[in-house]
């Protein structure tokens, strides 16, 4: 059976992280799969060619040539159009596939009778958790988002007290404390500064006082502020009023903010207004980190730095990509342990009633077949 990785980077989208790695394709050629990989695929995550090959896999010059007999194709984002129009019916496609983005691509795929998989749709059960992308993702970029900060910021973190003054230490405030604001408390708290965080769901106070930092949060005694899966939900109007009252209230003397907040398959929340920006001191940093889903502060913009007021807004994309040399084996890991579950013995076994792929399929026998995309 064989397996393609594809070179997301070549696809433009400045994609640096790529699906295998020497030590992944090592375990796939072990589990009986053929494994060819587009030649530069691992470049952005300081991989070359020969360490491919010399794991097992071979070399292919044309993603949309290899696809043409692929059984399994790896992807970090959604594959490219030709390499999707060369899928033979059957083939499985792995990767983030962005399942609220644009819907073409998907229904691309479905027209292909391929089976697409969405690694973002991962069900959050302990099972799973070796699988689960969105982890292994965010907790990079929570810990580069502070490391960026960190470096735009004009003043040091921690407090220094020397015989010429003293230093205070810096304060960061973290916005959503999933795994990413875990992740930038604890880096913040690492490199000296006094931090504060703010979450809708109620669980996340003991997690952030553990990590040594303090919780605020609006006062919502008997407000369903959660789904049954742990994620936040959209939030009513009044405690949206209530929360922008609070941060205005907070964010004033804050130096570092790095916002987190996701709701799945919605726009990000909107935090941090222009207004707050402007009550911030110069020299202070936002790190937005849901720009990508529509941003949590209003002045951010998609990959740009904003700098307003003297307060700096920064807009990267893809974090994570940004440490490639980790986000890299962390994501091909993810996907090798989710192969366990779909090829046994060297060939397909996907179990239609496993909850894993309920969770994840998109598409299959040329319709799109998930729930929460169902037209
Ligand atoms: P996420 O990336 O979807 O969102 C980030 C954070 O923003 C969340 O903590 C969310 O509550 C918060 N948020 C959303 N709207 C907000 C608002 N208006 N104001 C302030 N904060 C807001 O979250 P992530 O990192 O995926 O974690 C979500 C949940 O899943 C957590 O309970 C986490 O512990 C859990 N989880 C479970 C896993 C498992 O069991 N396998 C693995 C990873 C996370």
């Amino acid at each position: 059976m064989k397996l393609l990785v594809l070179a997301d980077g070549a696809a433009g989208a400045g994609e640096t992280r790529v699906a295998a790695v020497p030590d992944t394709v090592k375990a796939l050629v072990k589990k009986g799969l053929d494994v060819v990989v587009v030649r530069g695929a691992g470049q952005g995550s300081f991989l070359s060619d020969d360490a491919y090959q010399a794991a097992g896999a071979t070399l292919a010059d044309s993603a949309a040539e290899a696809a043409r007999d692929a059984d399994i194709v790896l992807s970090v984002r959604r594959p490219p159009a030709d390499v999707i129009a060369a899928l033979k019916p059957g083939a499985v496609v792995i990767g983030q596939l962005d399942p609220y983005g644009p819907r073409e691509p998907i229904e691309q795929i479905a027209g292909q009778k391929a089976v697409a998989f969405a690694m973002e749709l991962m069900p959050r059960i302990t099972r799973a958790q070796s699988m689960d992308v969105l982890s292994s993702q965010a907790n990079l970029a929570g810990y580069k988002a502070v490391i960026d900060a960190a470096a735009t910021f004009g003043r040091a973190l921690p407090m220094m007290m020397t015989a010429a003054g003293t230093v205070p230490a810096a304060r960061a405030f973290i916005m959503g404390v999933g795994v990413a604001g875990l992740q930038a408390i604890a880096t913040a708290r690492r490199l000296g500064a006094v931090v504060t965080a703010t979450d809708v769901r109620r669980a996340a106070a003991e997690q952030v006082q553990s990590l040594g930092a303090k919780f605020i949060m609006v006062d919502a005694e008997g407000e369903d502020l959660e789904t049954k899966g742990g994620y936040a939900k959209e939030m009513s109007e009044d405690y949206q009023r209530r929360q922008a009252a609070l941060v205005a209230e907070h964010i004033k003397a804050q130096d570092i903010v790095i916002t987190t907040a996701l709701i799945p398959g919605r726009p990000a929340p909107r935090l941090i207004t222009a207004a707050m920006v402007e009550s911030m001191k110069p020299g202070s940093v936002i790190v937005d980190l849901a720009v990508e889903r529509g941003g949590n502060v209003e002045l951010s913009k998609p990959g740009e730095t904003v700098v307003h007021n003297g307060v700096t807004i920064l807009g990267h994309l893809n974090l994570a990509g940004r440490l490639a040399g980790n986000a890299s084996p962390l994501y091909a890991k993810n996907l090798t342990n989710f192969l366990d579950v779909i090829v046994k013995d060297g060939a397909l076994a996907i179990d239609w009633d496993d909850e894993i792929i309920q969770g994840t399929a998109l598409t299959k026998d040329g319709e799109i077949i998930h729930p929460a995309l169902k037209g």
